[in-house]
């Protein structure tokens, strides 16, 4: 009698806090969804590499360091607070690729891969500070460190990446 007071206090209680977050709108959800379907991950993980990693990733290998060209050595480092700015900007889309990659429906499985996708947004981060110090030796570092996290989990979840890697970054 009692138990069963109390359940439907507790259903009116549930179903008015339903009512004023939906605002009496028609459609009510039956129930919560399930976390997974709150991300949109439509974007495979190839696509996240091509469209969203690599080319943030390649902006930062391209500002560190030095070239020899026709011309001589020159410097690739960024040579202004914009220029510094940019790059930050591009460290701050690695950190973030690194979240992308672990999210439920992205991620391979629970072990590796988030350590992998957790190595990318701290050599992110580390890249951040450095451009937001305009720190070239440790940017360097950074961009070292980024580059061992690709090639260590392509290693492991797609080996055949790091042979045609080492082939684009060869010439
Ligand atoms: C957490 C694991 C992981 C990390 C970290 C990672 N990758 Fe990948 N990457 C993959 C997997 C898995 C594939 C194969 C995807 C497929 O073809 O389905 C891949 C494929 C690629 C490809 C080939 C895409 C294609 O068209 O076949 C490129 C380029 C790439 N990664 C770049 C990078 C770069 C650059 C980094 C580091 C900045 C990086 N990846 C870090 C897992 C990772």
């Amino acid at each position: 009698m009692d138990s069963k007071k109390i359940d439907s206090t507790r259903i009116g209680l549930l179903l008015a806090i339903c009512l004023i977050i939906v605002g009496c709108s028609e459609n009510q959800p039956e129930e919560r969804l399930p976390v997974e379907t709150t991300y949109n991950t439509s974007l495979n993980v190839q696509q996240v590499m091509n469209l969203v990693l690599e080319p943030a990733s390649d902006i930062l290998w391209d500002s560190a360091g030095w070239v020899m060209d026709a011309a001589g050595y020159e410097d690739l480092y960024p040579t202004t607070d914009e220029g510094w700015e940019y790059v930050r900007a591009q460290a701050a889309v690695v950190v973030e690729a690194g979240n992308m990659l672990a999210l439920p429906g992205r991620a391979e499985d629970e072990d590796a891969w988030m350590i992998y996708s957790q190595g990318l947004s701290e050599a992110g981060i580390l890249a951040m500070a450095a451009a937001g110090a305009q720190n070239e030796e440790d940017f360097f570092q950074a961009g070292a460190q980024l580059y061992s996290v690709c090639t260590a989990c392509h290693q492991a979840y797609s080996p055949d990446i790091n042979t045609r890697f080492a082939d684009s970054t060869a010439d």
